[in-house]
Formats: C-alpha cells, sequence, structure tokens
C-alpha cells in the first residue's frame, strides 16, 4: 500500500516536472489568482518560471507589452522578478458571464528577442450580491385559479459565476403560496410560486411577500424583492415568443437607428390580458449603451456604436409580459461582424540612437511591433521598409520585426536616417499606415587629417625677421568635433646638425609656419621639415607633409677683393715695362661675391687715376691694361682706385688701390715712401724725386764707375738674382710675413729689394691656380671701402720693404705699410 503511495507521487512529481519542462519550451506562463486584489498582490514570479536570472531582466528590457489603448493589469518587478496586480480587476466587468476569464500578454525579452506568453486565470470571487431587475414584482392570480398552479416569477441575477451565482430563494412564510426553485438549461435557477390554499379575492384582495435570493458564495450575499399578488379574475395566457432565442449578426460601425432584431411574443387572452409589453433584461452596461428596445413593437435598434474589437458579442434577455403580469422571456444574441476598420499600428519597441558608424552590416538596430486590432485577414499585417536606406526589417516572432543594418555606414556621408516604416494589412480594401524612424550616426574617429597640398614649398629672402610667416599648411578631416579637430605640429628632425624647430616653428591651430631665426642664404639655401596633422580623437589619427623652405639671396655680401690684397695695410706694386705697348696686360684686380647670381655679378671700373688716359680696366675681367703706348713723359708711378661692384639691388661695392711703376728696372725705383693720391703732392713729391733720383743716380754712377773701372780690371761682375714674381701677402709662408694681429708689419722686419732683368709683363702664376672654393670663410674681407681710405691716408708713414724670390723671370715686389 505504502509502496503504491509512493509511486505514486513520484509519478505526480515526474508529471510536475515535465509539465514545466513544456512550459519552458512553450515559453508560455499560466498564472491563477482571484479578482479584486490589491495593487501590488504577486500573481508569481516570471524569472524562478522561466529560468532567468533575476539580475537580468532589466538588461534584457523585461517587459508587459500589451495594446497600447487597452489597460495593463499587471507588471514586472524587474528587481525580484515578480509578476504583481497592476490595477484593480474586476472579472465581472472583463468577462461578463463567461465562466472562464483570461488574460493574455506577452512578455518580451530582448537580446536575443524572446516572447512568452502569459495567461492570467481570473477566479471569481462572491463580491456581487443577486439582484432583482425591480424591486416589487407584480404577479396577479385570479381567484379561481387551482390549487398546486404554478406562477414564474422574475429571477434574479449575480454577476458572480458559478457557486458565487443564485443558488436559492426563500419566501415570507404565508398560507397560500410556497416556493418552488426549477433549474434552467443554462444552469441558472429560477423560482415559481405554486399555489397552496385557493385565493378568495372576498377575503384577501392583496398579498405582499418578501423574496429573497440567495447566492453559494461564503460568505453568502442576497437580494430581496417584494412579491406584490393582486389576487383577479382569470388570465389564463401568459406571452408566447415566436423564437426561444433570437439570433442575428450585424457588421461593426452599423449605423444609429438600425433595425438588429424584432422579437415577437403572442397572448392568447384577449383584452388587458393579451396585451404584450417587452422589456430588456439581464443586459450589461455596454449593451444597454449600444441597443435598445421598443417596448410596444420588440423591435431592437442600435443606439450607439458598435466595435468589434470592443465586444463582438452581445447576450440579453427580453421579457414579454401582458396586461396583468405574466411574463415568459427569450434570449437575444447579437454577433457583431469585424469590418476592417482599423490600420496597422507600428510601434517602436526599442531603438539604438544613435548608432556608431561603425558597427558591421547586419547589427539589430531596434525592434518594432506591428499591431492590427481587426482580425482574420484584416489583422494579417506585412511591414516593410520604403526608401533605399541601407536597412530592413527582419521578421522575428509573431508581429516583430528587428530593424537591421545591410551595409556600412558612413557618418561623413550620412549622418541622419529617416527611415518610413509601412505596414499594410490584408482586408478588402486594405488599410496601411507608417512611421518614421529618426535614426541618427554617431561619429567614430575613422578619418585621418588629410593635407590639402601633398606638399608645401616656401620662399623667403635671406636676412628674414624672426617670426616672420613662411607659409601655412591645411589639414581637414571630416570627423565629427574633436575626432575631427586638427591640431599641427613639427616631427622632430635636424637642420645643419641643429634641431628644425630652432628655425621654424609651426602655429598648433592654424598650421602658420613661422621663421623662429633669420636665414642666411650664404648658409644653406633650402630645407625640409616634416609637419604632422594630428586629430585629437583616441586613439589620434595623423598624417604629415614635407615642406620645403628655400631661402633666396638678398644682396647682402660686398664684393670682396682678394688681389691686389688690401689686407694689412699692404699692397703690390707692379712693374711696368717702358716699353710696354698699347693693349699690354698689366696687372688684374680679383675680386669675389658671396652672393650669388646677379648680386654675385662683378663689374670692375677705374674711379680715380693719376693719368687718366694710360689704363683702362676690363668690366668684368678686372684686367688693367695700357690704353696706349707709354712714352717717356709718363709719369713713373702711376696710381689707380679700382672699384668693383655688383649688379645687386641696390648694388655693393668694394675699392682698391693699384700702384704701378713705370720702369725697366727697380733699381730706378726711387724712395716709394711718397707715393700718394693727393694730385697738389704728387707734382712736388715727383720733382723732388726726380732731383733726388737725379742725384742719387749720377753719384751712384759715379761711384759705381770708379768701382766698376776698377774691379773690371780683375774680373766680370755677377748679376745677384735674373727673376723674380710678386706674390700676395697672403700668400707668403708664415715665416716670411710675420704679420701681427693688427694686420700690419712690425717695423723691425727688413727685406732686402731685389730687381729683374728678365721678363717684361707679369705672370701672375696665382691668378690663374686661384679658385673661390678653396677660400676659407673666415678668410673673406669684410672691409668697406672706407677702410681702404684709412689706408690711403696712413700712406705717408708707410715703409717700403721688397721681397724677391730666386725663381727665374718672375719678380715679386711687396710694399709694406
Ligand atoms: C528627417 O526628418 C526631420 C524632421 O522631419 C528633418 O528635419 C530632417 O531634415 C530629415 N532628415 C533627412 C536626412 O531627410
Ligand atoms: C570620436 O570617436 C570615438 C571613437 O573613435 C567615439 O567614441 C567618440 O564618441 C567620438 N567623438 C565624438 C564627439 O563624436
Ligand atoms: C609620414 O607619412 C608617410 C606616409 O604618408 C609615412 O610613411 C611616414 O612614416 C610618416 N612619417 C612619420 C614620421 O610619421
Amino acid at each position: 500500500m505504502a509502496h503504491n503511495r509512493y509511486s505514486a507521487v513520484g509519478l505526480l512529481y515526474s508529471f510536475a516536472f515535465f509539465l514545466r519542462l513544456i512550459l519552458v519550451v512553450n515559453g508560455d506562463l499560466s498564472y491563477s489568482f482571484p479578482e479584486e486584489t490589491k495593487q501590488g498582490f504577486v500573481i508569481g514570479n516570471i524569472a524562478k518560471d522561466l529560468g532567468l536570472n533575476v539580475g537580468k531582466l532589466s538588461a534584457r528590457k523585461a517587459r508587459i507589452d500589451s495594446e497600447p489603448k487597452r489597460k495593463r493589469y499587471c507588471d514586472i518587478n524587474l528587481n525580484t522578478g515578480d509578476l504583481i496586480v497592476a490595477e484593480r480587476i474586476d472579472r465581472e466587468a472583463l468577462c461578463g458571464e463567461k465562466t472562464s476569464c483570461v488574460l493574455k500578454f506577452d512578455l518580451i525579452l530582448e537580446a536575443p528577442l524572446e516572447l512568452h506568453r502569459i495567461s492570467l486565470q481570473i477566479r471569481d470571487i462572491n463580491d456581487n450580491p443577486p439582484v432583482f431587475t425591480k424591486d416589487e414584482i407584480k404577479i396577479e392570480i385570479n381567484e379561481f385559479a387551482d390549487k398546486g398552479s404554478r406562477f414564474r416569477v422574475l429571477e434574479a441575477h449575480d454577476i458572480d459565476i458559478g457557486q458565487n451565482s443564485v443558488q436559492s430563494y426563500a419566501l415570507q412564510t404565508n398560507k397560500y403560496l410556497v416556493l418552488n426553485i426549477q433549474s434552467k438549461s443554462d444552469g441558472g435557477k429560477f423560482a415559481e410560486l405554486v399555489l397552496e390554499m385557493e385565493l378568495d379575492r372576498e377575503e384577501q384582495k392583496e398579498l405582499r411577500l418578501l423574496l429573497t435570493a440567495l447566492d453559494g458564495g461564503s460568505p453568502q450575499r442576497t437580494g430581496t424583492a417584494t412579491v406584490h399578488v393582486t389576487v383577479l379574475d382569470a388570465n389564463d395566457n401568459a406571452p408566447v415568443f415566436s423564437q426561444a432565442v433570437y439570433e442575428t449578426t450585424l457588421p461593426e460601425n452599423s449605423p444609429l437607428d438600425t433595425i438588429v432584431v424584432l422579437v415577437a411574443a403572442t397572448d392568447a387572452d384577449e383584452g388587458l390580458n393579451g396585451e404584450v409589453t417587452y422589456e430588456l433584461s439581464r443586459i450589461s452596461e455596454s449593451g444597454r449603451r449600444a441597443f435598445a428596445l421598443n417596448h410596444t413593437s420588440g423591435e431592437i435598434k442600435v443606439i450607439g456604436p458598435l466595435d468589434f474589437e470592443e465586444e463582438s458579442t452581445y447576450e440579453m434577455r427580453v421579457d414579454a409580459k401582458d396586461g396583468y403580469g405574466l411574463t415568459s422571456e427569450s434570449r437575444v444574441i447579437i454577433q457583431v461582424s469585424d469590418v476592417n476598420d482599423n490600420s496597422p499600428e507600428i510601434y517602436l519597441n526599442s531603438l539604438n540612437n544613435p548608432i556608431p558608424e561603425n558597427v558591421s552590416p547586419g547589427t539589430e538596430v531596434g525592434i518594432i511591433n506591428v499591431q492590427d486590432r481587426d482580425s482574420e485577414n484584416s489583422g494579417q499585417v506585412r511591414c516593410f521598409i520604403q526608401q533605399g536606406a541601407p536597412f530592413k526589417l527582419v521578421p522575428s516572432i509573431k508581429n516583430y520585426y528587428s530593424l537591421v543594418t545591410t551595409g556600412q555606414l558612413d557618418r561623413e556621408l550620412v549622418s541622419d536616417y529617416n527611415i518610413t516604416i509601412k505596414a499594410t494589412d490584408e482586408g478588402s480594401p486594405p488599410l496601411s499606415s507608417s512611421k518614421t524612424v529618426q535614426l541618427s550616426v554617431a561619429d567614430i574617429n575613422d578619418n585621418p587629417p588629410v593635407f590639402e597640398g601633398q606638399s608645401y614649398s616656401a620662399y623667403v629672402s635671406e636676412n628674414n625677421k624672426p617670426g616672420s610667416t613662411l607659409c601655412s599648411v591645411t589639414a581637414r578631416d571630416p570627423d565629427w568635433r574633436q575626432n575631427g579637430t586638427v591640431i599641427y605640429s613639427l616631427l622632430p628632425g635636424e637642420v645643419n646638425g641643429a634641431p628644425v624647430s630652432s628655425y621654424v616653428s609651426v602655429n598648433g591651430d592654424t598650421g602658420v609656419i613661422h621663421a623662429v631665426r633669420s636665414f642666411d642664404y650664404e648658409q644653406f639655401r633650402s630645407f625640409k621639415v616634416h609637419v604632422m596633422a594630428r586629430d585629437n580623437g583616441s586613439p589620434p589619427l595623423s598624417s604629415n607633409v614635407t615642406v620645403s623652405l628655400f631661402i633666396s639671396d638678398v644682396n647682402d655680401n660686398s664684393p670682396q677683393i682678394l688681389y691686389p690684397a688690401a689686407e694689412g695695410n699692404s699692397f703690390m706694386t707692379e712693374l711696368i715695362p717702358k716699353a710696354a705697348h698699347g693693349g699690354s696686360l698689366v696687372s688684374k684686380v680679383i675680386a669675389v661675391d658671396a652672393d650669388s647670381g646677379q648680386n654675385a655679378w662683378l663689374s670692375y671700373h677705374i674711379v680715380k687715376s693719376t693719368d687718366p688716359g694710360l689704363f683702362t680696366i676690363g668690366v668684368h675681367s678686372g684686367e688693367i691694361r695700357t690704353q696706349r703706348d707709354i712714352s717717356e713723359s709718363d709719369n713713373m708711378k702711376q696710381n689707380l682706385i679700382v672699384s668693383v661692384k655688383d649688379n645687386g639691388q641696390p648694388s655693393l661695392s668694394a675699392t682698391c688701390s693699384m700702384y704701378l711703376l713705370i720702369s725697366d728696372n727697380l733699381a730706378e725705383v726711387p724712395e716709394l715712401k711718397d707715393i700718394s693720391y693727393d694730385e697738389k703732392n704728387s707734382k712736388l713729391t715727383s720733382y723732388l724725386i726726380i732731383a733726388l733720383v737725379s742725384v742719387s743716380t749720377f753719384f751712384l754712377t759715379f761711384i759705381i764707375i770708379i768701382l766698376g773701372v776698377r774691379f773690371c780690371r780683375r774680373r766680370k761682375p755677377r748679376l745677384l738674382f735674373d727673376g723674380a714674381v710678386a706674390i700676395p701677402s697672403a700668400y707668403l709662408p708664415p715665416n716670411y710675413a710675420d704679420v701681427d694681429p693688427t694686420g700690419t708689419l712690425r717695423s723691425t722686419y727688413n727685406y732686402d729689394a731685389y730687381l729683374t732683368t728678365g721678363s717684361r709683363t707679369s705672370d701672375f702664376k696665382f691668378v690663374s691656380s686661384y679658385n673661390d672654393n678653396t677660400l676659407p670663410a673666415d678668410q673673406t674681407l669684410r672691409k668697406s671701402p672706407s677702410d681702404f681710405v684709412d689706408s690711403f691716408e696712413d700712406l705717408e708713414a708707410s715703409v717700403e720693404v721688397g721681397i724677391v724670390e730666386n725663381t727665374p723671370n718672375r719678380y715679386h715686389f711687396l710694399r709694406v705699410c
């Protein structure tokens, strides 16, 4: 026995388990609970029953979905997973006489979208008492009525159902009438009065009895009415309806005053006893608003709006009563048929807005629910997206659609979408509606700044001001806000061994490039810097560009005269043979200019000379030539001041002086001390020199002759040197010229002067071997013309020194001041 019971329990458990399994698999939940509970009443726990994690309910946006116009009745407590009552539930208002009252809701969970059906079975409680339609029930009984005659009285109704509806009646005790309870086919109970003792109108004209209806609920509720019995002469026949049930169908939205049905009852009696009036009973509140009965004709008409979606069936009773109160009843059932009068409704259940532009195609963006309150085909809805946006609707469960992307989004191309969703039902004619969903695309830092130019170049004249603007670079970034904000900076690098930032700087906001220092064309002519444009995203994106800077020359260097060397206040004297013909090359002025191009294109001019007609200078070659043959009358000492000009704008120049001695023999050279440019002095000095030289020559000749006569007797005289070459002081070996820092030769140095007997023309060997490039920068001459003027003024105190190198056919003559 015990064994049997255990196995039965086991079976029960496994059955329960099986049931639960079905629940989860179907995703359907069913709860039963009484009506009229308080708000917040816990119906059940959804999380437990669906096996869901309570913590995830909120994230999955768990919610009860119902049509927006309908009441919600229940809600989910997302913290506990409890399904709670949200609003008073009145079973009678919801379901009326229906024995089963079930509310159906959808439970929606997102990510992934899940739909569960929730059925709520509302249990009846005995909250309504039985009610008689009238407080006083009038019955007329003929005094000749036999004992045992039955009289039907109006029944009481209790809108509760089952046991809670009317179960019994009780009649105030009296000697004439007793109660007989009868059951009807529909389960209701009505009372009949049975005559126990014959009435005598003369003894008792009327009776007033209290009738009580009792329901079967706990606690029991009651309703009362007074039965007013009038004792009469005979009224034998009650009215009889032509049909027991009148059933009809009419479309919803039927116009007012449409005749729905005509009820008719006949009474076999004559006169007042045969006059039938009709009355509606057991009709719902909504029914009363929709239909009215003509008491005399029995016509039922439409008096209010009919909506299939609100109520599709009306059921009522019609009572027919004759003049003296005999009644009968009939049922009227009115079916309302559906008309396609509801357009589909589109609800946006969730929308991820804005969506980042980098979502992959196929990403779910939102959930859309479409509802149509019509039934059958009129409620079948097709849903689609109208225009060619990169989105589509993917049907999900039931009337749910997922809005998913079909392609890559790019905020820089399209930043907003207006997606129009259109829904059409399959009724005839079909109804449709549309809804526009606005969707924004959020920015992702997916574009690096792009420079407008492939590369940039800037030209700047040297000696620019530090801080001057060189050029500007621009980069564009189409991203949004900080993702598209461009910041410029220099990439580290070196120019001539120094960091690039010591040359130029870039304005981070504007991209304008400034010089940090003054540039010198003679130092470098161009350089490159790399500018980076970076956006402010995280992580930032960047690109770089090369900016080439070209420095252009400005005429900021004067020509430098290399020969005749002006440095150290020393200058050379050229010897010109007396027999030189016109056009002979006498000397050459050599100058360089550190600038380039026009700024270094030099021209030579004689600005002053002792004898203006004697010498000419090649404008570009700097070669000094005699213009005519030297004649005896020409002054022996010739001074030239040569100016060297470059071709810059404005041009710079330098001058030098050149000393020329017309002589075949250095021995003829007089004291050169007085070579000067002072025109007034020079004449006098010349005379003095001539006089001195004449006297000296005379004296020397005299002595030489005497000595010669004496020596010649013994041996032939010997020439010491036969050639010498003039060397610019700058090329003297250090042991030849000890030049002190001020550039003057110390007076303690003595040089012997030697004369050549060889070549007539000067051979400037060093000229051809001179090369600009070998000139060390620190040796460049930086003398202004005024420096030269000074050196001329010092001439009076100069000391002459000649250096002779023992080289055949060449001679040097150096004069040191
Ligand atoms: C979308 O609609 C809004 C308002 O109707 C309008 O302002 C906006 O310009 C539309 N956008 C597009 C991309 O059509
Ligand atoms: C910039 O891009 C990042 C991703 O790269 C994004 O998270 C951020 O929201 C964007 N900023 C703006 C202002 O759109
Ligand atoms: C500059 O950009 C080029 C390509 O545009 C890249 O190859 C190079 O690495 C960049 N240099 C730096 C320093 O970022």
